[in-house]
């Protein structure tokens, strides 16, 4: 029958030629094929399809390839459907033969590039602190299909989750995914941003379309951290030498330091590192440096004695001994040239 030819509608179709749309026909001998066997369309881009109605058993009088869009030619029993802008997001092609009962169903896939990706913190959190939760969100502006996008949150070039939508909608979407973040201290500085893949199957593009957000800079605040541990001994210190006390640390905002000296030390301190160029007595005892910004304090205590100087001792004996050696070679010089009046004038000594 020649009116079963094309037909537009699938109803009608059913009514007049009694085929069985996709799904298993048991009277079915061989389905029409489709070459391509999948067809992955860019929205707006121009598409074609060719379908073998039958190869074996050709007796059939009629066949047909329902189409929405495009034209259909035929050329014995292949069938070739083109269109030059493919915009229906609900595009299905039917191709049909009457003599074995089949039909084959093609769905071709429309696809659109987000028409952009941004990244942001929910609520507008411009400020973190350490080891609190924030919550980022990746914004998805008209994707199809997005079942087929996965997104991926990155910090720097590390890749934090990947995440995949549940809707099942062809035309494009707007979609907004989260993920949520607990930074730390080694976060500060580090860029947030999100990528998007449309993921189309070995019919799509041979490398997945990729949209990539802006980069959210990361500003973590957290309280100061010594450089250096403390010290839980006396620092004993030699009268005279150089003493330094140091209280380097980290933190964000940067910390200020204030120091608390031993009594009889004067004046206020606020550097990192405390020296003394040459120690006294009243330098000794407790020092307390005080380590603050807006989000926390620390102290660290530096307990220091100071020791008498041996070098004063060290010169003179060495003095002494330069003298005791002088006095003993010239003792042995008189010996030799003087002997009578040496021993004459040392009897006398010891006598008296
Ligand atoms: C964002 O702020 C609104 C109102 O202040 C609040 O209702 C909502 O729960 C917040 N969302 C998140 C994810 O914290
Ligand atoms: C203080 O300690 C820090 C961290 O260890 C170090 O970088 C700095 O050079 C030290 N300063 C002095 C004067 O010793």
């Amino acid at each position: 029958m020649f009116c079963c030819c094309i037909f537009l509608a699938v109803s009608l179709l059913h009514s007049l030629c009694h085929f069985h749309v996709s799904g298993y026909d048991p009277s079915c001998t061989e389905y029409p094929v489709f070459t391509p066997s999948a067809l992955v369309v860019k929205y707006g881009d121009p598409a074609n399809v060719a379908c073998d109605v039958c190869q074996k058993d050709c007796s059939g009088d009629a066949s047909g390839l329902e189409h929405g869009v495009g034209k259909v030619t035929k050329n014995g029993t292949t069938m070739f459907w083109t269109v030059d802008r493919l915009t229906d997001w609900d595009i299905r092609l039917l191709c049909f033969y009457t003599s074995n009962q089949c039909t084959s169903t093609l769905n071709p896939t429309l696809y659109q590039l987000p028409e952009s990706v941004s990244i942001s913190f929910v609520n507008h959190t411009e400020m973190m602190f350490e080891n609190q939760q924030y919550t980022l969100q990746c914004s998805v502006q008209n994707v199809a299909p997005v079942q087929s996008l996965t997104v991926t949150f990155y910090r720097g070039n590390t890749a934090l989750d990947h995440l995949q939508s549940r809707s099942e909608q062809k035309k494009p979407v707007n979609e907004t995914f989260t993920l949520n973040i607990t930074p730390s201290r080694e976060d500060d500085g580090a860029q947030y941003w999100c990528e998007t893949k449309l993921e189309l199957g070995p019919a799509g593009p041979q490398r997945p379309p990729v949209v990539i957000s802006e980069k959210l800079p990361a500003i973590v605040h957290y309280g100061p951290e010594l450089k250096e541990p403390p010290n839980p001994d006396v620092i004993t210190i030699t009268e005279g030498d150089t003493l330094h006390l140091n209280c380097s640390s980290v933190g964000n905002p940067s910390p200020s330091y204030n120091w608390t000296r031993p009594k009889n030390s004067s004046s206020s301190y606020t550097g990192s590192v405390l020296t003394i160029t040459s120690v006294g007595f009243e330098h000794k005892g407790q020092y307390i440096c005080t380590v603050s910004n807006t989000v926390g304090t620390v102290t660290k205590e530096f307990n220091v004695d100071v020791q008498v100087s041996s070098i004063p001792y060290i010169i003179r004996g060495t003095l002494l001994g330069v003298l005791i050696l002088v006095g003993l070679s010239l003792g042995c010089y008189c010996k030799r040239n003087q002997r009578g009046n040496y021993k004459l004038s040392k009897i006398i000594v010891i006598d008296s």
